[in-house]
């Protein structure tokens, strides 16, 4: 079943061409068969017409013989009548057909120039013409010509046999032709389908050949580019996976053995309360992985919903600093902020926090002790501008184009005190773009990292629950 297509297009393609061709043929055929009897026709009467002129000239019984002799060596049979149709002579000996015709003629009413008594070469055994002898206005006499049928049809069936070969040349020549028509046409969707059968069967990546320049190139195009987003698609899973792997069994590693340790009998009280506290703060971490990992799981199924309503940003921003003080506190932060309380914008408020809080958490994780950080809230028309600003360690320039990526750390140790699990900006960025805002990051080692949050004030989409 493999060339179906190219059988269909090309069998659709040889009957319109053959029957196109077949009624062309026919029309040419039937003129030229046309022409060529009124030519034969024309020149048996033009015969008759110069017998019949010279006998007008000389009307003498040596001129009969004459005409009569001339005749019996030509193809053509003439026979001279007087006016009543006798037979006054004739070039061959008159079949009887040649009598029907002369008798069932009215001599009266020939024409001067003539007239073609029988032209039904199909049927008749002779096609005839008559051209009276006129002497003084009055007919004394008629020169009939005869020429046999088959004559004819010999000329006939000698152009239908032309017609034949010319026939059958052309429906060899469309049978290549719609044949090489149809394979240009479908080999390439025949390879194409080949390749999508190819991916289906799990090779990553096919090779389509994408010079040509139609519909057909762009298809080739678009399943090439599809087979490298898959290869990519599938290759970010494995790594994501592996490092999912990696990220939950530290944890479980920890919570195993600290567990183990207490469930021994000679564990020291405080010992045992502390190894509680490092288990506690592991479950911590490891729901916190999970929540994250749920919440991208979401966002990736287009679940994520996010529920905007109208708000003053202000009152916003003062829930997400009472809600960072601890840490504030706690980090010795010189932490200060700037809003203006004129802001209003639609935005799923708990979700901006997250995002706020998430960009806050990072930046007093990575400053020291007693360095600043700022937050500023700018404001225009059409947007609302957030700058988060700290005076930490900063990010270096490799690891600056990774850090939205899922799961990503840039301290490689994954030190365990900072904590994190490397969600935290995947989510903050993804919940940004449902918001149709955008987010970046600007970052010099040893001078610290500003987060830059751009979102519309009114959404030129939609207002309410994106889903
Ligand atoms: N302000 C910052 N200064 C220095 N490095 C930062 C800063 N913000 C983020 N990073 C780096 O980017 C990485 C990714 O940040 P992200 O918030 O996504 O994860 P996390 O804070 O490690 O974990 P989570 O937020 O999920 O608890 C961090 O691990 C850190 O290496
Ligand atoms: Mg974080």
């Amino acid at each position: 079943m493999r060339n179906q297509l190219s059988l269909q297009i090309g069998l659709l393609f040889f009957v319109v061409i053959v029957t196109v061709e077949l009624i062309l043929f026919s029309i040419l055929y039937t003129n030229l068969v046309n022409d060529r009897v009124d030519e034969v026709m024309g020149d048996l009467l033009a015969r008759g017409n110069t017998h019949r002129d010279v006998l007008q000239e000389n009307y003498t019984s040596t001129t009969l013989d004459h005409v009569a002799i001339m005749e019996s060596e030509s193809d053509f049979i003439a026979v001279i009548t007087d006016q009543e149709g006798s037979v006054i002579t004739s070039s061959n000996a008159i079949a009887p057909e040649i009598n029907t015709v002369i008798d069932h003629t009215d001599e009266e009413n020939i024409p001067d120039e003539g007239i073609i008594l029988e032209s039904d070469w199909a049927d008749e055994k002779y096609v005839a013409t008559d051209s009276p002898i006129i002497m003084d206005g009055t007919h004394i006499g008629h020169v009939f010509m005869f020429a046999d049928s088959n004559d004819i049809k010999e000329i006939i069936s000698n152009l239908g046999r032309q017609f034949l070969f010319i026939g059958l040349v052309t429906v060899i020549l469309t049978i290549i032709t719609v044949m090489v028509l149809s394979r240009v046409i479908t080999q390439p969707l025949v390879r194409m389908k080949e390749a999508t059968e190819a991916l289906n069967g799990g090779t990553h990546e096919v090779a389509l050949s994408t010079d040509r320049k139609d519909e057909l190139g762009e298809l080739a195009t678009a399943i090439t580019r599809l087979s490298q987003d898959l290869k990519r698609v599938k290759n970010e899973r494995n790594e994501f996976l592996a490092s999912i792997s990696h990220e939950l069994r530290t944890p479980l590693t920890y919570l195993k053995g600290y567990a183990d340790i207490i469930g021994r009998q000679n564990v020291a009280e405080e010992d045992r309360a502390r190894y509680i506290r490092i288990i506690q703060e592991e479950t911590a971490h490891l729901s916190g992985l999970v929540q994250g990992l749920f919440e991208l799981a979401k966002i990736d199924q287009n679940e994520f919903a996010i529920e905007k309503e109208k708000i003053v940003f202000y009152d916003l921003i003062q829930k997400v600093v009472e809600r960072i003080y601890p840490a504030v506190e706690e980090g010795e932060i010189e932490f200060s902020y700037n809003c203006p309380d004129d802001v209003v914008i639609a935005v799923d408020p708990e979700r901006i926090q997250q995002v706020l809080l998430n960009i806050l958490d990072n930046a007093i994780k990575y400053t020291p002790r007693g360095n600043p950080v700022h937050l500023e809230v700018f404001q225009d028309d059409s947007e609302v501008l957030i700058v988060i600003s700290d005076s930490g360690e900063g990010i270096a320039e490799e690891d600056l184009k990774y850090i939205f990526e899922r799961l990503y750390r840039a301290e490689k140790s994954r030190s365990r005190s900072k904590g994190g699990s490397g969600l935290g900006l995947t989510i903050a960025k993804e919940i940004v773009a449902l918001h149709n805002g955008s987010m970046e990051v600007e970052s010099n080692i040893g001078e610290g990292t500003r987060f830059k949050i751009t979102l519309p004030k009114e959404d030129a989409h939609e207002e309410g629950a994106v889903d």
